[in-house]
């Protein structure tokens, strides 16, 4: 039986006696779907909590999530555009959350606020349940931001056969490369960077690709960050294209659709990154008990 909070407004634990409270933090905030994936996940796990959305200023993300953990509050999920002072905030740090440059979870343990990523763990766990194989495939990653930082650690560690990533400027890209050599050097994945005016390139691009990812901002304002010329280069009816945005389909993932490869939008990646983070916060195992692909069926209706 599920005891979550419907009123998903308020996020002072004081609120809520006999409830663990957790929240999402970003600006703007009200659109967000995570109170409804974790009030899911809390039901088909029994357990006992409320989580509801937080919206500080620009400037005061660590203030109010100081304020929340110290009123009690269990853990925090984090958005845009906080991703990175919910790293500074952090008193200890995941392998991961240090590699991915970012933090999207935080909880408190003994008096210590501890921040993880589950970002990148979340895209592939997406990518396998829709039955994309990464061992040996050959990925791009468009987009050198947070977004894309996120989710290469990920992704090397199902050795890819290679692993480009390329981006509008080059300096960004190439500093990734370097970023994530060793790794991608111990899982032997070739991973190189490209600016997107390579990608019209047959010379400097000549292979399709079998998964495309885009991790640009460039969805959010009704573009695609491929030319008509990158585009027939990279695509074939066997790639598979995901946009890491959600909400309609993106010029990208029209493109995508015109060369005839299959598509994705970001949605099951919100779900599978929060699934990790429940569990990370409520306990591991209650893996078996909660069902991420039925929560985005739902929100998929
Ligand atoms: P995020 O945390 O969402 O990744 P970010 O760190 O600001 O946000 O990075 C945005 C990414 O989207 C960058 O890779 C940016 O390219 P540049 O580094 O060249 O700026 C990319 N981007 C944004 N708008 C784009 C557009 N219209 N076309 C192509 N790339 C775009």
């Amino acid at each position: 039986m599920s005891s979550v909070n419907s009123s998903d407004l308020h996020t002072d634990p004081s609120l809520f006696p006999g409830l663990e409270v957790y929240a999402v933090a970003g600006n703007p905030i009200a659109h967000s779907k995570s109170p409804l994936i974790h009030q899911r996940f809390a039901e088909q796990a029994h357990q006992r909590m409320h989580y509801g959305r937080l919206q500080p200023d620009l400037d005061s993300f660590t203030q109010s999530a100081k304020a929340f953990f110290t009123a009690g509050g269990r853990g925090m999920n984090v958005t845009v555009p906080f991703k990175l002072d919910a790293q500074k905030l952090a008193d200890v740090l995941t392998p991961r959350a240090q590699l991915a440059g970012a933090v999207n979870t935080l909880w408190m343990t003994e008096g210590k606020i501890f921040g993880d990523n589950t970002d990148g763990a979340g895209l592939v766990r997406d990518l396998l349940a829709q039955g994309i194989a990464l061992h040996s495939a050959r990925i791009l990653l468009i987009g050198a931001g947070g977004a894309a930082r996120g989710v290469i650690g990920p992704l090397l560690e199902q050795a890819p056969k290679s692993l480009v990533i390329a981006n509008r400027s080059s300096a960004k890209a190439d500093e990734l490369v370097r970023l994530f050599a060793n790794l991608a050097a111990s899982k032997e994945v070739a991973l190189e960077s490209r600016t997107l005016i390579d990608l019209e390139d047959p010379a400097k691009t000549p292979h399709p690709f079998d998964v495309v990812i885009n991790a640009t901002a460039a969805g959010l304002m009704d573009e695609s960050p491929l030319t008509i010329q990158a585009v027939a280069h990279i695509f074939v009816p066997s790639s598979f294209a995901y946009d890491m945005v959600y909400g309609k389909p993106t010029a990208f993932m029209q493109q995508a659709l015109q060369r005839g490869a299959r598509v994705s939008d970001g949605l099951g990646m919100l779900v599978e990154q929060a699934a990790d983070a429940f569990l990370l916060w409520r306990g591991a195992q209650l893996a078996t008990t909660i069902n991420p692909r039925a929560v985005l069926t739902e929100l998929r209706s």
